[in-house]
C-alpha cells in the first residue's frame, strides 16, 4: 500500500498510520490525475493505507511534506491549523492538512459545508475539532450564521468577557499567509504527455518554486501517452509482480473480460476499500488482482431520457456529483431518487473513502444474494448501474452508531407509485439492509398493500405485515435485534408520513397528518461548530494564547513520533502472540511453523527473560509473558521477532498454542459479584451517620447506574524502539510513554540491568490520555528482551486492533445506591457501592476506585455519605488509567442520584442540584479536606446565566409540546475535581535548565508532551523569568538521563508541577546572574551569559517542586478545579438518533498561563466525554473477545458530533494560591461534562414517555446509544416486538 511505501521506502513519515483500514484519516494524501474526458487535472483526497501503489500508474501523489515546510515556506493550510491551535498532539494534523489542501485545490473558496464534508473522515482525539474549523473557516469568504439566534457566529462574542484578565484572542488572522492558488504545485507535465519509458519504479523529489513535493511515477512498461488515453493509440495491459501478489491492469474492457474468464477467482479491485482492509487487517492474500480503475468503459456516465447510467468504476464521489447535477437539472419533483441517494451517500463512509470506493447501489435483493455476495458469476463483471429518476415517491433511511462515517445498523429504501390522481397504491417496494445477511425485500407486505388507499388503515396493516415478515434472528451478527425490528417499523412509519404529507400537498386523499408529527420527518442536519470569541491580550507570554511549541512542525509533518525514527542498521520487528482463551492452562507452545517462515529470527517467551518476568506496580505483580496460565483473551504469551513487520505479523499468527480451559470464567461485574471476585484493597469512605439520615428522610430511593468503559483511541498506537548499544549492557529506548521513569525501571528489572544503563527518550506522544503509562512499560520490557536476545535493535508498533485488544482502557462501573431525601429534594443520606470491572489484574484499578470515592460528593454537601469501592476481578484484559481516572465515574453516579431524586420529587433537576450544593465559604469534603466552594458556585451561576438556562427550559417545554416524535432535553451540572496525585510521593518533579554561551536555553523536564502543551507552558514560564524571548528557549525531549525518577504526566498535575520546577530552576539561575545584571545593566542577555561563563558561574540549574500533604488529614488533593456545564440535545424518538444542540461550559482554570491551550484542553476533554457518555460502546463476545477493535466498529466522536454551539468561558478573576501563577490543572476535569448530554438525553426521553403516559423513571445506562434511546422511548412499534423471553439464545455481545 502507498502508506507503507511512503513511510518506509521513501522516508516521508509525515503521513501517519492510525488504523490501516481507512477509518481515521491520519494517512490522507492527495492523488491527482489528468482526466482526458474533462481535459483537466482532478485532485482526490485518499487514505494511503488503502491505496495500492500499482493503482497509481500515471498519478501524482502529494504528501504533507510536499506542500510546505518550516525550512522553506509554509502552506497557508499548515499555518492556519497551527495558529488556530488546531494541533495538540499533532498526530492527526497532517491528515487534516491534506484533506483541506485537496479541497482548496479543487475549490479555493469553499463553503463551510464543503469543509465539514471534507473533514468528516479525519478523526482527532485531542482538540474537539473546533479550533481546526476555526483555522480552516478563514478560507471561506462567507460568514456563517448561527441558526439559533440569527446572528453571525463571529458576533456571538460572549464566551470571553472583556473584563477578563486572560487573553482570549485565541487566534488572530494578522500576518497569516494568503492563499494563492497560483503558487500551488503544478501537475507534473510528464503525466499529461509522455513517452515510453524504462522498466523501473522511480520516485523523486522535484523542486519547483521553492517547494519540495513528492511525485510517484510508475514507469512500468510505459506511461500511456496522451494519445493513448484519448483512445487514439491502443492501450496495453500492465502487469506488476510482487513477492506474493500479481497485479494486472487490463488494457480495456475486452481485455478485462478475457482476464476474468481466465482467472475468475481473481477479485476485480477498484477502490480497494473492501478488499484492502481485509488484506491489511486480516492478512487475506489474493495471488492475482485485476484492477478495474483504469477501464474507461467502467467510468462512463450517460444521461438518458428517464435517468442516468453510471459506470460501475465511477467512485461514490463522482456518483454524488452526477446525482447533484441531476437534482439541479430535473428539479425537486423528478429527482426524488437522486435526493434519497445523495442523502445516503453523504453519511456513507468518509470523503476519502467515497473518492476511492465504487457504488454498490442496487435496489434488488436478487442482485445481493448473501453477506458480501452478488448474483454475478465469478467470470462476470458489473458494467454500469441505471438510476431512473421517474419514481414519484422515494425515500432512504439510515441509522448508524454515529451519524456520519459509520456503517448503518439498519438502512432502508422505499418507493411507491399511485394510480393516476389517486392515493391508491399501484406499486410499492420496501427494502431493508441490516436485517439479514443481504438486502431484504418486504415482498409479501408490498404485495398485500398494493391496491389499498394510502391511509391509516394501510399504516396499521403494513406495520403488522412488516412485523411478521421481517424477522431479525437473535443470533444476527451485530446483535441489537429488538432495536433493528423497531427501526424496521419506524422507518416505514416515517415513509408513511412523508408520502402522506406530499399527498396532502397535492390534495390527493383525505389524510391529515398531525402537525406535531411533522418534525419527525426532518433529518438532523450536521453543522459546524462555531468560533470561540475573544477577550484581551497582554505582552507577557504568560497568560497569552501562544501557539503550541511544535504546532508548525506537526502541521508540516516534520514532527517526529517514535515510529518516524528511521530504522537502525539491522533493526528487527517484534509482533505479539496473544491468548485466544479467557481462562486456560497453557499445555504447549509450538513456534516451529512460525520459525520456519521467511524473515523470522526468533520466538521469545517467559524463558527468554534474563531478569524477572513480571511488572510490579505497588506490590502487585503482573506477568509480562503468561507462563502457565492465561487469564484473558489478548494476554501476551510470546512474541515473534523478524526482519520486517509483515513477516513478524504473519508468523505470530502461526504460533500454535494448546490450551486446556479452566473454570470459572466470567466477564461481567454482576458475575464477579456472584463469585465474590474482588481485588484487595476494598475501599470505604464515610461521613456522618447514615442510619440517622435515612430515618429523617421523607423518602428512600434505591437504584443503580451502569457506565460502560472507554477505549483511549489515541491516534498514535503504542510502541517503541529498543536499541542495544553493545557496551556494558547499555540500552536506549525511544518510547511513547507517559511515564518514562517507570519504563526504565521495568526494563532494568526484566533484563537484570541497573537503571543507570537504560535511557528512555520521549520526544512526543500522539495522544496518551492515561493509556501510555502502564502497558507501554510491559511492551518496552518485551521489546528489550528481544533486543537483548538478538543483540539487534527491535521496533514494536502495535496495530490498531492489537492495541485495542492488549492495552484495554477505562473500566466500566456500576453504582448501586440507597438515598434518603426530603420532599424538597434535599438529600440527607446516600450510601453508594461502586463496583468497577478491573479485568484480570489490578493495574491501576485500586487507585481509580479511590479517585471515584474521593469524587463521590462532587459539589454537594450530603451530610451523611458513605461509599464502598470494590474492584471486580474478571477474565478480561486488565483496565487501566484513562483521563479522569475514576473521577468521571464517581461524579456521574452521584449526579444520577440527584437526577433521580429530582424526577421522584417532580422538581427540576437543576433546582435539586442547587439546593444540595456546598455554599458556605469554608466547607469540608467527605474526605475532610477544607476548601472554599466560592468559585464553583460562581461557575454554576455564570453557567446558568450564560446558557440562558431558564429561558431555554421554557422553549424546550414548548418544543416538546408541539413535537411528538422529536423531543429536547437540557441538563446542567457543577464540578469539583481534585488535582494532584493522592499517592503523595508522586507530587514531585524536577527540571534541568541549561543556558548556553550563545544565550540560548535548553530545558529538560520530567513531564511528557502529548498534546497538552506542557512544553509550551514551560517555555512561557522560563521566558518570563529569564526575560528572553520564547524563540531562544528549546525543549528537545524527555529523557531519563537528564531528569531522573519523574512521576507520570497525569492527574492534571504535570503542567503545574513542571511549571513550578522550571520556575525554580530559572530563578536559581537568575539569582546567580543577579550581581552581574546589577553591575552591567547595559549588557544584552548574550553578553551577560558570556560574562557569567568567564566569571565561572554555573549556567545549569536543577529546579525542583514537591507538594507535601497527608491523606490521613483528609487532604487528598493539592487543590480543586471547578466548573459547570450545560447541554441541550434533541432526540428522534423513532430512530434513537440524537443531536447535540448547544453546550456552555464555565471553567475555573485560575489565571490561565495559556488560554488557548486551556480552552483546547476543555474542549478536547469535553468531546472525549461526548464519546464516553453517548457513542463509544465497547462490545465483548460471550467468550470475552473484544469485538469492537478499530474505528470501523468503535466510534469516537467525529466532527458531526460536536454541538454547533460550543461556548467555553474561562471564569474571570479566579485565583489559585497553590499552583504556578495562580493557574489550575485542567487536563482531566472536562471529560465529566459529557454527562450533561447523557442527562439531557434522559430528560428528552422522559418527556416522550410522559406524553405516552409512561413512568419518567426508567432504567438507562451510559453510553446513551441510539439503540438505548430508541428502546427507552417505548411506543406501539417497540411494543410490537416483545423479546421472546422463553427462548434463551446466546447474545451477540455482553455488558461487562
Ligand atoms: C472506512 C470505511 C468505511 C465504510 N463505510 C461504509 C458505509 O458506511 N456503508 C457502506 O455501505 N459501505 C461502507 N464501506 C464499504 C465501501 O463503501 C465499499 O467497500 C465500496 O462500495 C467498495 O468499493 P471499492 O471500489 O472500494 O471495492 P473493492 O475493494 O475495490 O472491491 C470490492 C469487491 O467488489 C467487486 N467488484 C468491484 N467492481 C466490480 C465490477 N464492476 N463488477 C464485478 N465485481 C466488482 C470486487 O471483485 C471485490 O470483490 C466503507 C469502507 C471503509 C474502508
Ligand atoms: S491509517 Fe489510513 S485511514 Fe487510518
Ligand atoms: S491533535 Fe488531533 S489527534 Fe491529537
Amino acid at each position: 500500500m502507498l502508506l507503507a511505501y511512503l513511510r518506509r521506502k521513501v522516508g516521508l513519515t509525515g503521513t501517519k498510520y492510525g488504523c490501516g483500514g481507512g477509518g481515521c484519516g491520519a494517512c490522507t494524501v492527495m492523488v491527482s490525475r489528468y482526466d482526458p474526458i474533462q481535459e483537466t487535472v482532478l485532485h482526490w483526497s485518499v487514505t494511503a493505507c488503502l491505496q495500492p501503489i500499482c493503482s497509481l500508474h500515471g498519478a501524482a501523489v502529494v504528501t504533507v511534506e510536499g506542500i510546505g515546510s518550516t525550512k522553506t515556506k509554509l502552506h497557508p493550510v499548515q499555518e492556519r491549523i497551527a495558529k488556530a491551535h488546531g494541533s495538540q498532539c499533532g498526530f492527526c494534523t497532517p491528515g487534516m492538512v491534506m484533506s483541506m489542501y485537496t479541497l482548496l485545490r479543487n475549490n479555493p473558496q469553499p463553503t463551510m459545508e464543503d469543509i465539514r464534508e471534507t473533514l468528516g473522515g479525519n478523526l482527532c482525539r485531542c482538540t474537539g475539532y473546533r479550533p481546526i474549523i476555526d483555522g480552516f473557516k478563514t478560507f471561506c469568504n462567507v460568514r456563517t450564521v448561527n441558526s439559533s439566534n440569527g446572528k453571525c457566529c463571529m458576533e456571538n462574542s460572549n464566551s470571553h468577557n472583556n473584563e477578563s484578565d486572560i487573553s482570549g484572542e485565541l487566534f488572530s488572522m494578522d500576518n497569516v499567509l494568503p492563499l494563492d492558488p497560483t503558487q500551488d504545485l503544478i501537475f507534473p507535465p510528464e503525466l499529461l504527455v509522455s513517452k515510453p519509458c524504462v522498466l523501473v519504479v522511480a520516485n523523486r523529489k522535484v523542486n519547483i518554486s521553492g517547494h519540495y513535493f513528492f511525485i510517484l511515477f510508475f514507469y512500468l512498461h510505459f506511461i500511456p501517452s496522451f494519445q493513448q488515453i484519448m483512445g487514439k493509440k491502443k492501450a496495453e495491459r500492465l502487469c506488476f509482480q510482487g513477492e506474493k501478489v500479481r497485479w494486472i491492469s487490463p488494457a480495456d474492457l475486452k481485455d478485462l473480460i478475457k482476464l476474468k474468464a481466465e482467472y475468475s477467482n481473481a477479485p476485480l479491485l477498484v477502490g480497494n476499500t473492501t478488499i484492502g482492509p481485509k488484506m491489511n487487517l486480516k492478512g487475506t492474500v489474493h495471488p492475482l488482482v485485476l484492477y478495474g480503475g483504469s477501464i474507461p468503459e467502467l467510468r462512463t456516465i450517460k444521461w438518458r431520457n428517464n435517468g442516468v447510467t453510471v459506470g460501475a468504476g465511477c467512485s461514490l464521489s463522482v456518483l454524488k456529483d452526477v446525482l447533484l447535477q441531476g437534482i439541479e437539472e430535473l428539479g425537486p419533483e423528478k429527482s426524488r431518487v437522486y435526493q434519497a441517494l445523495v442523502q445516503t451517500l453523504q453519511c456513507l463512509a468518509s470523503k476519502q473513502i467515497r473518492n476511492m470506493a465504487v457504488s454498490k447501489i442496487c435496489l434488488s435483493e436478487e442482485f445481493f444474494t448473501d453477506f458480501g455476495k452478488t448474483a454475478l458469476r465469478p467470470d462476470e463483471i458489473l458494467l454500469a448501474i441505471d438510476i431512473p429518476h421517474s419514481r414519484p415517491f422515494v425515500s432512504a433511511f439510515r441509522q448508524a452508531q454515529r451519524r456520519e462515517f459509520s456503517f448503518s445498523i439498519v438502512n432502508s429504501g422505499m418507493r411507491v407509485t399511485f394510480r393516476h390522481d389517486s392515493n391508491v397504491v399501484e406499486n410499492l417496494d420496501i427494502f431493508y439492509g441490516g436485517v439479514g445477511p443481504t438486502l431484504v425485500k418486504a415482498r409479501h407486505t408490498c404485495k398485500e398493500l398494493m391496491g389499498r388507499k394510502w391511509d391509516e388503515k394501510l399504516l396499521v396493516v403494513g406495520t403488522q405485515l412488516l412485523e411478521e415478515e421481517i424477522y431479525v434472528p437473535p443470533t444476527a451478527p451485530g446483535g441489537q435485534e429488538e432495536y433493528r425490528k423497531a427501526l424496521v417499523l419506524s422507518f416505514f412509519f416515517k415513509f408513511y408520513m412523508q408520502v402522506t404529507l406530499e399527498l396532502q400537498q397535492k390534495e390527493v386523499g383525505m389524510n391529515d397528518l398531525p402537525l406535531e408529527y411533522l418534525s419527525a420527518l426532518k433529518p438532523f442536519k450536521n453543522e459546524v461548530p462555531q468560533l470561540v470569541p475573544e477577550t484581551q491580550s497582554s505582552n507577557d507570554p504568560v497568560g497569552r494564547p501562544n501557539v503550541h511549541q511544535a504546532a508548525l512542525q506537526q502541521a508540516t509533518g516534520e514532527a517526529v513520533y517514535y515510529d518516524d525514527i528511521p530504522s537502525v542498521k539491522g533493526e528487527l520487528f517484534v509482533s505479539m502472540v496473544t491468548s485466544t482463551r479467557a481462562h486456560a492452562k497453557i499445555i504447549s507452545i509450538d513456534a516451529s511453523m512460525a520459525l520456519a517462515m521467511s524473515g523470522v529470527v526468533t520466538f521469545i517467551s517467559a524463558k527468554d527473560v534474563p531478569g524477572q518476568n513480571r511488572r510490579l506496580w505497588f506490590n502487585n505483580p503482573e506477568e509480562l509473558f503468561a507462563e502457565e496460565e492465561v487469564i484473558c483473551v489478548g494476554q501476551i504469551i510470546g512474541a515473534i521477532v523478524a526482519e520486517t513487520r509483515e513477516q513478524a505479523k504473519r508468523a505470530s499468527e502461526q504460533v500454535d498454542i494448546t490450551y486446556e480451559d479452566i473454570q470459572p470464567v466470567f466477564f461481567t461485574i454482576e458475575e464477579a459479584i456472584e463469585h465474590q471476585s474482588f481485588f484487595d484493597p476494598k475501599r470505604k469512605l464515610e461521613r456522618g451517620n447514615l442510619e440517622e439520615g435515612f430515618e429523617k428522610a421523607d423518602h428512600i430511593l434505591e437504584g443503580e447506574l451502569y457506565m460502560g468503559g472507554q477505549e483511549h483511541f489515541y491516534m498514535e498506537t503504542q510502541g517503541l524502539i529498543a536499541i542495544p548499544k553493545g557496551e556494558a549492557g547499555e540500552l536506549e529506548l525511544y518510547v511513547a510513554s507517559q511515564h518514562a521513569a517507570y519504563t526504565q525501571v521495568l526494563v532494568g528489572i526484566t533484563l537484570g540491568i541497573d537503571s543507570n544503563k537504560i535511557t528512555c527518550h520521549v520526544k512526543r506522544l500522539g495522544g496518551g490520555f492515561g493509556g501510555k503509562v502502564m502497558k507501554i512499560a510491559s511492551l518496552s520490557a518485551i521489546a528489550a528482551t528481544a533486543a537483548y536476545k538478538t543483540g539487534r535493535a527491535v521496533r514494536c508498533v502495535l496495530e490498531r486492533e492489537d492495541d485495542m485488544l492488549i492495552t484495554s482502557g477505562r473500566s466500566p462501573f456500576l453504582g448501586k445506591y440507597k438515598v434518603g431525601y426530603l420532599n424538597d429534594g434535599t438529600i440527607l443520606a446516600a450510601d453508594i457501592t461502586y463496583y468497577s470491572n478491573g479485568g484480570c489484574t489490578l493495574d491501576e484499578s485500586s487507585f481509580i476506585m479511590e479517585k471515584a470515592l474521593l469524587h463521590m460528593d462532587n459539589g454537594y454537601k450530603i451530610p451523611n455519605l458513605r461509599g464502598h469501592g470494590l474492584v471486580c476481578k474478571t477474565y478480561l484484559p486488565s483496565y487501566t488509567a484513562f483521563r479522569g481516572f475514576g473521577g468521571p465515574q464517581g461524579l456521574t453516579i452521584i449526579e444520577s442520584v440527584l437526577h433521580e431524586v429530582a424526577a421522584r420529587c417532580g422538581l427540576p433537576a437543576h433546582q435539586v442540584r442547587d439546593i444540595n450544593m456546598y455554599k458556605d465559604e469554608k466547607c469540608y469534603t467527605h474526605h475532610k479536606q477544607l476548601f472554599s466552594p466560592h468559585d464553583m458556585v460562581r461557575c454554576w451561576n455564570e453557567c446558568l446565566e450564560k446558557s440562558d438556562y431558564t429561558h431555554r427550559c421554557l422553549s424546550i417545554k414548548q418544543f416538546n409540546a408541539h413535537n411528538h416524535w422529536k423531543k429536547r432535553g437540557i441538563s446542567i451540572v457543577p464540578l469539583k475535581f481534585g488535582i494532584g496525585f493522592s499517592k503523595g510521593f508522586y507530587n514531585q518533579v524536577a527540571a534541568l535548565v541549561n543556558i548556553y554561551k550563545d544565550g540560548s536555553v535548553l530545558i529538560s523536564h520530567g513531564g511528557t508532551e502529548m498534546g497538552q502543551g506542557i512544553n509550551t507552558k514551560a517555555i512561557q514560564i522560563a521566558s518570563r523569568i529569564l526575560k528572553v524571548p520564547m524563540s531562544s528557549i528549546h525543549i528537545k525531549e524527555t529523557c531519563t538521563g537528564n531528569v531522573p525518577n519523574a512521576a507520570p504526566s497525569a492527574a492534571s498535575f504535570g503542567t503545574d508541577a513542571v511549571g513550578m520546577a522550571v520556575k525554580d530552576g530559572c530563578e536559581k539561575l537568575m539569582r546567580r546572574l543577579e550581581p552581574l545584571i546589577k553591575k552591567h545593566p547595559q549588557f544584552t542577555w548574550q553578553q551577560l551569559v558570556v560574562e557569567a561563563y568567564c566569571q565561572k558561574i554555573s549556567l545549569s540549574a536543577t529546579g525542583f517542586f514537591m507538594y507535601a500533604f497527608n491523606l490521613s488529614d483528609g487532604n487528598a488533593y493539592y487543590y480543586f478545579t471547578f466548573g459547570a456545564c450545560c447541554s441541550e440535545v434533541e432526540i428522534d424518538c423513532l430512530t434513537g438518533d440524537h443531536k447535540n444542540i448547544r453546550t456552555d461550559i464555565v471553567m475555573d482554570v485560575g489565571r490561565s498561563i495559556n488560554p488557548a491551550l486551556d480552552v483546547g484542553q476543555v474542549e478536547g476533554g469535553f468531546v472525549q466525554g461526548i464519546g464516553l457518555y453517548t457513542i463509544e460502546e465497547l462490545q465483548f463476545s460471550p467468550e470475552g473477545v473484544l469485538l469492537t477493535r478499530g474505528p470501523s466498529r468503535y466510534k469516537i466522536p467525529a466532527l458531526c458530533d460536536i454541538p454547533p454551539q460550543l461556548n467555553v468561558h474561562l471564569l474571570r478573576n479566579a485565583d489559585n494560591p497553590h499552583a504556578i501563577y495562580s493557574s489550575k490543572g485542567i487536563g482531566e476535569p472536562p471529560v465529566f461534562f459529557g454527562c450533561t448530554l447523557f442527562f439531557a438525553i434522559k430528560e428528552a426521553i422522559a418527556a416522550a414517555r410522559r406524553e405516552r403516559g409512561l413512568s419518567e423513571s426508567f432504567p438507562f445506562s451510559s453510553p446513551a446509544t441510539a439503540e438505548k434511546i430508541r428502546m427507552a422511548c417505548e411506543d406501539c412499534f417497540t411494543r410490537m416486538n416483545p423479546p421472546d423471553r422463553k427462548v434463551k439464545t446466546k447474545p451477540w455481545a455482553i455488558n461487562v
